[in-house]
């Protein structure tokens, strides 16, 4: 089984977009900013898609783009004057910052009922103790794909592979908090193919195009590939090894195609989630 991250995505968005409806009707327009600092054209391309998508489900959508020289105390002011806005649900800074930006100070400033991310301590704390918070936009997606798949994560071995802020870390807490037996593998990790060959979910989460061989994994395993990585020949792959990986596992995400396209359903979930509890 092929696990269709896109049109799953399309759903949500239909969902957020009768959600937005219901908001408006009561006269409260979500609203998403986003503040994007630099020129790093990834970035660039991620912001677009998250405006984009905003606007589609109808939540009002304002982009801050500020020049890479701009200093700790004016992006921290910009963070101030958006906590105080009350036009503004969600505020999303995009990472990474350019160097000589203090991104955990920035994070640690947004009003953590404001913080569309989940970045901020408060809302990572919260995880960490299974209360409600905004959560981490592409492990929450990945949550909502594994549901979407019928695979039920209670009791099973999951395996997280990468330990970052942003996916591993979080993606381990949500999948603790609906009961699997979880690992985190890493770069320091001694033998990966073990850890890959006995799980019965991985989520591969570590930027380093195929590296997870196809004959790891065991056989009738779900696997979700959140890399995004480009090969020498210029096309997109992911973390996984995907056709062999293929063939053993019970279902996989293509990439693209699969998990991509969840991490911005969810922002906007995210925001409608904000904007109802503010209102
Ligand atoms: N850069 C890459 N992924 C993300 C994300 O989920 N949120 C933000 N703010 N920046 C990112």
């Amino acid at each position: 089984m092929i696990i269709d991250g896109k049109q799953v995505a399309a759903q949500v968005r239909a969902e957020v977009a009768a959600a937005v409806k219901e908001l408006e009707a009561r006269g409260r327009t979500p609203g998403l900013t986003v503040v994007r600092v630099g020129d790093d054209p990834a970035s660039a391309v991620y912001v677009r898609g998250k405006r984009k998508a905003c606007e589609e489900v109808g939540i009002r959508s304002v982009e801050h783009h500020l020049p890479a020289t701009t200093s700790q105390a004016e992006l921290l002011a910009l963070v101030r004057q958006l906590n105080a806005d009350p036009s503004v649900d969600g505020i999303l800074v995009q990472l990474p910052l350019p160097k000589g930006l203090d991104e955990s100070e920035i994070l640690d400033a947004i009003d953590p009922g404001k913080d569309v991310d989940g970045f901020h301590p408060l809302n990572v704390g919260a995880l960490c103790l299974g209360k409600p918070a905004p959560r981490p936009c592409t492990p929450h997606g990945v949550m909502r794909l594994l549901a979407e798949a019928g695979c039920d994560p209670k009791g099973k071995r999951a395996l997280v592979i990468g330990r970052s802020h942003i996916v591993g870390k979080p993606m381990a807490l949500m999948l603790l908090e609906k009961h699997a037996t979880v690992t985190i593998a890493h770069s320091r990790t001694a033998d990966l193919a073990a850890e890959v060959a006995r799980a019965d979910i991985v989520v591969a989460a570590i930027g380093k195009a195929e590296m997870i061989r196809g004959e790891w994994v065991k056989p009738g395993a779900v696997v979700i590939d959140v890399g995004m990585n480009r090969k020498p020949d210029g096309k997109l792959c992911g973390d996984v090894e995907y056709a062999a990986a293929a063939e053993r596992a019970a279902a996989i995400t293509p990439v693209p195609g699969g998990v991509g396209p969840m991490t911005i359903a969810m922002l906007l979930v995210n925001t409608v989630e904000l904007a109802r509890t503010r209102t």
